[in-house]
C-alpha cells in the first residue's frame, strides 16, 4: 500500500471487533491518535495474573502452606478488594524484605571487614 505523506501514528487499530474505540489520548491535544502496538502492550500486561497465580496456590512450598492456613482460617480473598489488599500487602512485603536483605548483608559485610581491620591493629599484649 502506498504510504500517506503527514500519517505519522500507528492507525493499524482504531476500533475493537465490536466497533469499540480503543483508546485516545484526547481530543483537545493536537496530537490525539489512537494508543499504537507498544502503548497497548504495556497497558494490557497479559500474564500479570499469571506471574503470581502459577505459584498459588500449590506450586511452591511456603505459598502452598499459606494456602492452606487461609483456606482452614477462611482468610482466602473473596471481593476484589481483599484480593487489592493481598497484592499490596505482597509488593510492601516483597520490597521491604529485600531492602532489609540488603541492609543486613552490608552490616555483616562491615563487621567482617571492621573484625579483621581490629584484629590487625590491636596493639600487642606485654608478656
Ligand atoms: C501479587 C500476586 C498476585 C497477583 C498479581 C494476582 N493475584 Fe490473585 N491471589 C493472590 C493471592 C496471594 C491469593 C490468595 C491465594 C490463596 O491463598 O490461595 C489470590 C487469590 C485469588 C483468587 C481467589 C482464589 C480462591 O481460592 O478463592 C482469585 C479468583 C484470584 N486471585 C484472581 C486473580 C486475577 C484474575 C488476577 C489478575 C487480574 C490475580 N489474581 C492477580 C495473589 C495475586
Amino acid at each position: 500500500m502506498e504510504a500517506i505523506d503527514g500519517l505519522e501514528n500507528d492507525w493499524s487499530q482504531i476500533v475493537d471487533e465490536e466497533g469499540n474505540q480503543i483508546g485516545t489520548v484526547g481530543h483537545h491535544f493536537k496530537l490525539s491518535r489512537a494508543f499504537n502496538k507498544e502503548e497497548m502492550d504495556h497497558i494490557k500486561r497479559d500474564g500479570t495474573c499469571i506471574a503470581c497465580h502459577k505459584e498459588i496456590p500449590k506450586a511452591s512450598l511456603a505459598v502452598s502452606l499459606l494456602h492452606h492456613v487461609a483456606e482452614y482460617s477462611g482468610q482466602l480473598p473473596k471481593t476484589t478488594n481483599q484480593h487489592f489488599g493481598l497484592v499490596n500487602k505482597i509488593v510492601l512485603t516483597s520490597a521491604w524484605g529485600q531492602v532489609l536483605l540488603a541492609l543486613g548483608g552490608m552490616l555483616v559485610g562491615a563487621l567482617v571487614v571492621g573484625g579483621f581491620g581490629y584484629r590487625k591493629w590491636k596493639p600487642k599484649s606485654q608478656p
